[in-house]
């Protein structure tokens, strides 16, 4: 695995300077924990090698939204790409410059629209025409101008999971470039409405630079068409979607190999240039860390049931991925099994079938790669708190987000009148 965060000291896992064992002990768990040394490093890792257009940077939010994640990155000079009301109030809260907040989504509704145009973002990323009309409209009640950049999906394949390919014909994101040309012809009609650039992503999890290389090929002929018709035109946004080793096999796309592929291309198109990592960014500078409850024996076959399952990383169940594990305390000796979660669902499991680490009940294990699209997809289903996350800085440590209570699970609900009285019955502890 690529990275210095996390690494083995006299047998015992560490987060930077600080034992994993000692983070479980303080925080309880399952617990994620944040590298804030490898997110800064990555960042500045992919700033440096595509120094040459000098881009501005949008991380993408709903790899890790975290208020801390999201200020470490503020703080390192990235702008956001959000695709929310709720992500615009989070990058606000963190002390985004808005001008450097661009705003993605299928379906942004008319509160979220009015959120940004108020707070005065760098451009919408219109995803269909009607949303187009639906800006011009609510510009025009604010009495303000609104910037926007079609995402154009350019059909092609990036090689990765088919729930995380967002450029290909038959995905929903985005116009086929057919239809791009017109689509902009009519904005450009539309009242308080500037024409700012063109956006596209082509999909997540992506190890090879050439579907990169084949997406601005097509875009570049667009982007020469779009800058004669219309003066505002100055941004090219290529989204994110590099990918990492979650395998140990496998081949992350490095900052500089990506840089080589794009950046002849990005010269050569002369837009200013966004782009959008998320998951290269945060992934691999966080790992969640659970204990084991139960080692099971059934059918022979070896179940290690933990106290993280799906609610709290939803990706192998959602997406098939891997995540390596790794115990907290070294040891050489392995057992075959699957590691499964407390969830009463068949698909809640963290590991398939695998050579884990031969651990016994009140073990801890270290699932590996998991500081994007981890916490920020967790729920709390079957009624579990989602769990604690703390920010590691040399040898600090630092809770960055308290573990949910069992009153935060019912806030906001209401058990109706009748039932009002149980409350005094319930025990204090709670
Ligand atoms: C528009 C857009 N930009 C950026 C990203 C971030 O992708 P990744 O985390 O793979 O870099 C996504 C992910 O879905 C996206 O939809």
């Amino acid at each position: 695995m690529s990275g210095l965060a996390f690494l083995y000291r006299a047998g015992r896992l560490y987060a930077e300077g600080v034992s994993v064992e000692r983070l479980a002990e303080i925080y309880g768990t399952p617990l994620y924990v944040y590298s804030r040394r490898e997110i800064g490093a990555r960042y500045r890792a992919l700033a440096r090698a595509m120094a040459p257009v000098r881009p501005l940077i949008c991380y993408s939010v709903k790899a890790n939204s975290n208020l801390a994640v999201l200020g470490a990155l503020r703080e390192e000079g990235a702008g956001f790409d959000i695709v929310s009301g709720g992500e615009l109030y989070r990058v606000r809260r963190a002390g985004a410059d808005p001008a450097r907040v661009v705003f993605a989504g299928v379906g942004k509704t008319e509160e979220e629209i009015d959120y940004a145009l108020r707070e005065g973002i760098l451009f919408f990323t219109v995803e269909s025409e009607p949303e187009a009309r639906r800006i011009s409209a609510r510009a025009v009640a604010l009495g303000c101008r609104a910037r926007v950049a079609f995402r154009v999906n350019p059909g092609v394949n990036p090689r990765t999971h088919r729930y995380i390919t967002t450029g290909q014909r038959e995905n929903k994101f985005g116009l086929d470039p057919d239809r791009a040309l017109a689509a902009y012809e009519m904005a450009a009609q539309l009242p308080n409405i500037e024409i700012a650039g063109l956006h596209m992503h082509i999909g997540s999890q992506i190890l090879s630079p050439r579907p990169y290389v084949q997406a601005l090929a097509r875009a570049a002929v667009l982007c020469a068409q779009l800058r004669r018709r219309h003066a505002a035109f100055e941004w090219l946004d290529i989204g994110g979607g590099m990918g990492i080793d979650y395998m140990p096999d496998q081949e992350p796309l490095a900052p500089r190999v990506f840089a080589a592929a794009v950046l002849p291309w990005l010269k050569k198109i002369g837009l200013r240039v966004i782009l959008e990592p998320g998951r290269s960014l945060v992934g691999p500078a966080g790992l969640l860390v659970c204990r084991v409850q139960y080692v099971k024996d059934s059918y022979r076959k070896k179940f290690v049931i933990a106290d993280a399952g799906m609610n709290d990383l939803i990706r192998p169940a959602l997406y098939e991925a891997h995540h390596e594990v790794w115990p907290v305390r070294r040891t050489a000796r392995r057992i075959r099994g699957d590691l499964v979660g407390p969830i009463c669902e068949s698909g809640d499991f963290i590991a398939l079938d695998r050579e884990l680490p031969a651990v016994r009940e009140g073990d801890l294990l270290a699932v590996m790669n998991a500081g994007a699209y981890g916490f920020s997809m967790a729920s709390n289903y079957n009624s579990r708190r989602r769990p604690a996350e703390v920010m590691v800085d040399g040898a600090c440590h630092r809770l960055i987000r308290a573990r949910e209570s069992w009153a935060d699970l019912v806030r906001g609900e209401d058990a109706g009148a009748r039932h009002e009285n149980r409350r005094k019955e319930q025990p204090d502890h709670v």
